[in-house]
């Protein structure tokens, strides 16, 4: 079974907030269900027990779609995939346990996936791809990587956040701002409407890292000064600040990935994760595209939030390189992307 070239394979993610299963025929995703949490915008945040439990309760809700919706009984599985980390310990126990009993019960081999590979390697879901090498900036509300691509099994890290996410800082301040969680996309909403007037600072890190606490905590003084004076300035110039605010965090990111194409000689750049749903950031990728003549790749926006499509994809790239795992993996909350001998 496991020399087989037109593998069929279930794959489940459940490293953070959402649940999702997806089945993948010969490297073609043929689904993606998605169950999200919504659980946790009352509180401002993922709540860690609480996403364990909503995953318990969605698992084989997601399961069962992905395999009905794909015409595919559980017989004519090949492998069953799953998210092993990085991602929350609670959360990934489920789709990992989930993963192990139905690979056990069925007689299937299981394959491992790093999720932040795995963001990388959406971008194989649908044509065109980019060829390698290439880079991705990876911007999510738990990471922000730019990772050198030699091939699909070959990643390095080459430069990341040091405190914060991208996505997290967004988060950050919006919930500073007042607004709910999570608070990027309207962050995004606002700047469209408005004008980036009001200075924050850059902070730069060595190499290609990055940190977003320095800016955060900008916000965070620069409010309650103008507040001390105004206490409707956040409602009178919310469009303004988050224009300025998002006009710093795109620059930020962009120019770190500028330096690493410009130093690798790599004119193929890929974007991934929640945050390149930020359409300031797609639209400082498509002018630096112009500028500097980048090939740029930006995946559906189904396959740049967390998905179990992405994690499919890696496992049938795993699987035709006979990449499986025994029942007693585990998975690991702090995984990552270690780079290929
Ligand atoms: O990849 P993702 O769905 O989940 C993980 O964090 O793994 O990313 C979610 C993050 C959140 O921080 C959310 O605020 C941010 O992506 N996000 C955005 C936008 N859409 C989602 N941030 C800025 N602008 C957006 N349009
Ligand atoms: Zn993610």
């Amino acid at each position: 079974m496991l020399d087989k070239t037109h593998p069929l394979i279930l794959a489940i993610e459940s490293s953070c907030d959402e649940t999702s299963a997806a089945v993948i025929a010969n490297g073609k995703v043929l689904n993606n269900i998605i169950a999200s949490q919504a659980i946790h915008h009352k509180y401002g945040g993922v709540v860690p027990e609480l996403a364990s439990r909503e995953h318990q309760k969605n698992i084989l809700y997601v399961v069962r779609q992905a395999l009905e919706q794909a015409q595919v009984s559980p017989s004519e599985l090949d492998a069953v995939a799953f998210t092993r980390g990085p991602g929350l310990m609670g959360s990934l126990l489920v789709g990992v346990s989930f993963a192990k009993g139905m690979a056990l019960a069925l007689g299937l081999p299981l394959i491992e996936v790093n999720h932040m590979e795995a963001h990388v390697l959406a971008h194989f879901i649908n044509d065109p791809c980019p060829s390698f090498p290439f880079l991705c900036l990876t911007v999510s509300g738990g990471h922000t990587q730019i990772v050198l691509i030699r091939s699909h099994l070959q990643m390095e890290v080459i430069g990341e956040t040091r405190d914060d996410a991208v996505g997290e800082a967004f988060d950050k301040a919006a919930k500073m701002m007042g607004l709910p969680y999570p608070g990027g996309p309207l962050i995004d909403q606002y700047a469209k409407l408005g004008t980036a007037i009001f200075p924050f600072p850059n902070t730069q890190m060595p190499g290609y890292d990055f940190s977003f606490s320095g800016i955060k905590t900008a916000l965070l003084y620069f409010l309650q000064h103008e507040r001390s004076k105004d206490p409707d300035f956040i409602d009178k110039n919310r469009n303004d600040i988050c224009a300025s605010l998002q006009k710093k965090l795109v620059e930020m990111l962009m120019s770190n990935l500028l330096r690493a194409a410009t130093d690798l000689k790599i004119n193929e750049i890929a974007i991934a994760g929640g945050v390149a749903a930020n359409s300031g950031l797609r639209a400082a990728l498509k002018d630096y595209a112009a500028r500097y003549r980048w090939k740029i790749f930006i995946p559906e926006f189904q396959y740049c939030t967390d998905n179990a499509a992405m994690i499919a994809m890696a496992a049938h790239v795993k699987f035709l390189n006979n990449q499986f795992v025994g029942q007693d993996v585990a998975p690991i909350a702090n995984l990552a992307i270690a780079p290929a001998l």
